[in-house]
């Protein structure tokens, strides 16, 4: 809060007060909430200025790259801490101590196998059924399977439903892919970590159990913890309006997975790896780079540019490093793909266009890369990153919901026809 006030001027005269808050960090904001009573709303489509809600969890300083949860620069989570300490963080609001961080786990794994009906619910999608179009449909349907924590309003219920979701996403996610590709699922081993039992789900089989290298469970670990939270981004900033109707967490965040699919979001790791295929080999790079260029082309490089990050990807950073260890672990630096994929990251970083509008490698332009690297199918990608989503969701809509709100009613410029007289359809 701060005594400071913006005053609005309507054709040079009628003055509006309006007060300006403070946040802890960051630009000021302009409190626009009373202009609909002088008979005016703020335009800003596509919300490039304006702040939706007040929020502790994350804070990103786009011009300088930074990225903090609850304080914490993502470069020391990624260092420090891992997946399963950045949900209790983002959850509780400070880190756990080492029998709340052991308890919390114990919960998580305590809830990652599901109920059998939704079992049967995956195995009713068609058979090549894409898993986003099953992710989205599956988390909508816990809601009628674990209704017994549906009251948003008890504390406790709140607590079972956001651990439900933590705890079974990655099931879900690899029971999808299992049905995807048509093997029998896999079902949570708890002795493993988070990631590990993941990767488990994912390539184990009946027959034969996965041998996971510690550096590839370390990665799968980084990819949810990067994508953990993003303050109010698209997928999230859908989460809360569809909980400020007083919706259930699992459709809300139903709603949250449905955003992120598209490849200017949460589809764009899947759309990298199209592009590179697209691309083919290193001497079509250039062509590309031009048809990036080029304003009549639709052609964008998947993977670079950000809405908040104009310097760089502070995520980008830590997952590079990642990248490079699983493609030497794997030793696959040489296979052509991902030759392709460096080579491509260098000459954007090079060239004049891409420097000067500041599109720089984002965070799923390298995870993509990893993911393909680890023998994940391009069309679980978008998967993965809802299922380390999923706590940032979660914990966004639990902040809404334990402060005030009223539901999230955005209004308009209207721009179609004038009141008009109804023709009848005999003389039309
Ligand atoms: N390739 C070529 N040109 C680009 C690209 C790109 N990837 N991204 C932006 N531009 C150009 C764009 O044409 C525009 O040029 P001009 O000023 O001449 O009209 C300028 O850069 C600004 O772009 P914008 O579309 O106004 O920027 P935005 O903030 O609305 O969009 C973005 C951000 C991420 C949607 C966009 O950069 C993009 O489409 N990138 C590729 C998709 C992608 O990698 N998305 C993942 C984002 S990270 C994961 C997440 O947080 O969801």
């Amino acid at each position: 809060m701060s005594d400071r006030k913006a005053t609005i001027l309507i054709d040079g005269e009628h003055p509006i007060e309006l007060p300006i808050h403070k946040g802890t960090l960051g630009q000021d904001v302009i409190d626009v909430g009373t202009l609909g009573n002088h008979g005016y709303f703020t335009y800003d489509p596509s919300f490039t200025a304006t702040a939706s809600c007040r929020s502790e969890i994350t804070y990103i300083d786009g011009n300088k790259g930074v990225l903090l949860h609850r304080g914490y620069p993502i470069e020391e989570l990624a260092e420090k801490s891992d997946y399963i300490e950045l949900c209790y963080l983002l959850l509780e609001g400070s880190l756990p101590t080492a029998d709340q961080k052991s308890s919390f786990e114990h919960d998580i794994k305590y809830h990652t196998m599901v109920n059998r009906s939704l079992e049967q619910f995956i195995s009713g999608f068609r058979w090549d059924a894409h898993p986003m179009s099953m992710v989205c449909g599956v988390v909508g349907a816990m809601s009628s399977i674990y209704h017994d924590s549906l009251d948003i309003t008890n504390q406790e219920h709140r607590k079972i439903s956001a651990h439900r979701l933590i705890a079974k996403m990655p099931t879900i996610a690899a029971m999808c892919y299992k049905h995807f590709i048509g093997q029998p699922y896999i079902y949570p081993d708890n002795k493993l970590g988070y990631s590990e039992n993941f990767l488990h789900m994912m390539f184990g089989t009946p027959c034969e159990k996965y041998e996971c290298h510690p550096a590839l469970a370390q990665a799968m670990d980084k990819i949810f913890l990067l994508h953990a939270d993003h303050e109010q981004n698209a997928s999230t900033s859908t989460v809360r309006l569809a909980g400020s109707s007083g919706a259930n967490p699992f459709a809300c965040i139903a709603a949250g997975v449905a955003a992120l699919w598209g490849p200017a979001h949460g589809g764009a790791n899947e759309a990298v790896l199209s592009m590179l295929d697209e691309i083919g080999s290193e001497e079509n790079i250039n062509e590309y780079i031009k048809k990036a260029k080029d304003k009549n082309d639709p052609f964008r490089l998947m993977g670079f540019g950000h809405r908040v990050y104009k310097n760089y990807d502070p995520r980008a950073t830590v997952m590079k490093l990642t990248c490079d260890e699983v493609l030497e672990v794997l030793e696959l630096e040489n296979d052509p793909l991902f030759k392709l994929a460096k080579k491509l990251e260098k000459i954007a970083l090079e060239d004049d266009y891409f420097v000067e509008k500041k599109l720089y490698p984002n965070v799923d332009f390298y995870s993509g890369i990893i993911l393909k690297a680890l023998g994940i199918p391009t069309e679980m990608f978008t998967v993965i990153f809802a299922t380390g989503r999923t706590v940032g969701w979660i914990s966004h809509w639990n902040e809404m919901i334990t402060n005030p709100y009223r539901i999230g009613r955005p209004r308009q410029l209207y721009t179609g026809a004038d009141v008009r007289a109804f023709v009848p359809l005999n003389e039309r």
